[in-house]
């Protein structure tokens, strides 16, 4: 789990202004709520004066008030009101961590971390996404597994035929199989992309009418962590592109946000016989996810006997090897250890302008290129 990512906080419809909503993320919490403009804001959920939970408190005039003693909080993390302090200047320490927001695809998304906005990794940008020809459902799920575990899944070429039998053939052929997947870097990721062979086209309840022009071809990507791609293109009107944007609870509890678009079937009245069979197959994934061991990716790739076809996964650990030597990775087990006696906030934009804060910053694993084990394909030879 990493800071300086942007993270999914709730559906849209969940942040509303007159009851602040608590979320878990990355071992710790968070209130979401929007201001009298609608403007959601999310902020560390630890009310500095004496700990307050500020989820339970109430909204007035625009902000969240902490259950205990009143303090209110405006969107930008500021204290504008402290009923016990009549005529009396608000202490320059009253403040809460903020995180930059974004809304999009139906999704209140934070920016956990204190970067600059221009040296942020990017949300990924779905250029199909309201537009004509597409359309969009959102799925929002728990599993009880590691969030790393799932996103290599996605990257996984090779689960195909043994973990979701229904679909029929594997993607790919054999020889494909056995030999490095060609892949791309992209900004904070990469990504493969391939034709398939007709008959090798998945027979699944979900596979379309093949209408339009032939292009036969799928890939799975990552960007950042936690955000992950699918395309599965039959033709140029039956595709589906799926997205997966990935908030980490804790180390081995997961909330995922699938963004579900597809090219056909553009109606309404298909929505349920998209989603049964498509969450049918995640669950098929999430049953052999929830009972991997070690629940966390291992450290080191001596610890599992990897195969050309985990060529996209090793690139992902390498990728992630990258973001600790950054020194990005929460120190998860001491945040455990020390969080009954410390409250811990991830650092927010805001430190970087101003000092004197309360709650002390995440412990965060030391970076540096020695942290961790890089991850390479070993040799078949
Ligand atoms: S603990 Fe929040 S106002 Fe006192
Ligand atoms: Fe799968």
């Amino acid at each position: 789990m990493y800071i300086n990512f942007w993270y999914p906080i709730a559906r849209s419809e969940e942040v509303v202004n007159d009851k602040p909503l608590q979320v878990n993320l990355l071992g710790l919490s968070f209130v979401a709520f929007r201001d009298a403009s609608g403007k959601a804001g999310v902020l560390a959920n630890t009310c500095v004066h004496r700990g307050g939970s500020l989820s339970k408190g109430i909204m007035k005039n625009g902000c969240i008030a902490c259950p205990y003693h009143g303090w209110q909080f405006n969107a930008e993390g500021e204290c504008t009101h402290i009923p016990s302090l009549i005529n009396s200047k608000i202490p320059a320490r009253a403040k809460a961590d903020a995180y930059p927001v974004q809304e999009r695809y139906g999704i209140v998304f934070a920016f956990l971390g204190d970067l600059p906005e221009e040296e942020r990794p990017p949300l990924h940008d779905i250029k199909e996404y309201g537009t004509e020809g597409w359309k969009t459902q959102l799925y929002v799920f728990e599993v009880a597994c590691n969030y790393e575990r799932s996103v290599e899944n996605g990257l996984d070429p090779i689960h195909n035929e043994f973990v979701h039998p229904a679909q029929g053939a594997p993607m790919l052929p054999p020889e494909q199989q056995s030999s490095p997947m060609p892949m791309e870097d992209i900004p904070w990721g990469s990504k493969f992309y391939l034709a398939f062979p007709s008959k090798k086209e998945v027979n699944t309840e979900l596979n379309p009418k093949k209408t339009g022009k032939r292009i036969g071809a799928a890939g799975s990507w990552f960007q950042g962590p936690n955000q992950l791609v699918t395309w599965i293109d039959i033709s140029e009107e039956n595709s589906f592109h799926q997205y997966l944007f990935e908030a980490p609870i804790d180390d081995s509890h997961t909330r995922i946000f699938f963004v579900n678009m597809r090219s056909w079937l553009l109606e309404d009245e298909h929505d349920e016989r998209i989603k049964k069979p498509t969450l049918d197959i995640v669950h098929e994934d999430v049953k052999i996810l929830e009972s991997l061991e070690p629940i966390n990716t291992p450290l080191t790739n001596t610890k599992e006997v990897l195969v050309p076809g985990d060529t996209v996964v090793l690139r992902y650990r390498e990728w992630l090897a990258e973001w600790d030597a950054k020194g990005w990775r929460i120190d998860f087990p001491r945040l455990q250890a020390e969080k009954k006696a410390t409250a811990f906030a991830i650092p927010s934009p805001g430190r970087r302008e101003s000092g004197n804060w309360v709650l002390d910053p995440v412990p965060l694993k030391e970076g540096g290129e020695q942290t961790r084990t890089r991850r390479t394909l070993p040799s078949t030879s």
